[in-house]
């Protein structure tokens, strides 16, 4: 691993112990939680294979678990694994837990028909990569479902990483939907699309309610 995903996923392996109680992570509110039980629950059950990328601390891949799907949560932190692995333990959930980078993962070609991102498209360091890998491990006719919060005005670097970490993160600079979604098209998605919501957020008072953009994108 190079020293850029060296200093973020030790991040992620430190910090990420308090992940679940910062309010604008969402992690314990119901609202947050109600637009994918709704796809998981619209979803053929014995069809759907399910990759929570950047799984983090299982909040989407629990979701999915308790709709009855086949899920598999992927994530470079074992911090964020391990109580993603606890909280499926105490609720009686089976989900397959892989660490691995998000960028070269362990699966075969053409292995799940959903794959869901939550909050992560900001901290990849090359998205372009990372949509091709995720093009590659998708069914055709597979579809990712992916939310954006681009930088909103006031909002300080160096929150998640260091100041120069976050400088180089292409989506972590307020992208418009239109630029992100010409990644995806770049990456091979040709069927790309996505809607806008506004959300309340828990991060720092001035900025919210801060608009999250849902993209949807079929191999
Ligand atoms: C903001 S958290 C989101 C966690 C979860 N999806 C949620 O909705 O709460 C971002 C997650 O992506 C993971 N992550 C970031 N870059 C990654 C990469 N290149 N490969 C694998 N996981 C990565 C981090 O470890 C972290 O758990």
């Amino acid at each position: 691993m190079d020293a850029l995903r060296e200093e973020m996923q030790s991040r992620w392996n430190t910090d990420g112990v308090h992940y679940d109680e910062i309010p604008a992570h969402g992690i314990q509110d119901k609202q947050e939680g109600l637009p994918w039980t709704a796809l998981f629950s619209s979803v053929p059950q014995r069809e759907t294979t399910v990759l929570d990328m950047g799984t983090g601390t299982g909040f989407v891949a629990l979701l999915a678990a308790a709709q009855g799907l086949a899920v598999t949560g992927l994530d470079w932190s074992e911090t964020m694994l391990s109580q993603a692995r606890k909280k499926a333990a105490d609720r009686g959930l089976k989900v397959q837990w892989v660490q691995g980078l998000t960028e070269t993962m362990p699966f075969q070609d053409n292995t799940f028909s959903l794959l869901c991102a939550r909050h992560v498209l900001w901290t990849l360091a090359e998205p372009v990569r990372a949509f091709r890998e995720w093009r590659r491990v998708l069914q055709p006719g597979g579809k990712v479902y992916a939310d954006y919060a681009p930088r909103a005005e006031g909002q300080d670097m160096g929150h998640h990483y260091s100041e120069e970490t976050e400088r180089k993160l292409p989506l972590n600079q307020g992208a418009s939907p239109e630029e992100v979604m010409a990644l995806f098209r770049e990456a091979g998605f040709n069927d790309v699309s996505w809607v806008s919501q506004e959300q309340e957020s828990g991060h720092g008072a001035p900025v919210h309610p801060k608009r999250v953009f849902m993209f949807t994108c079929i191999k």
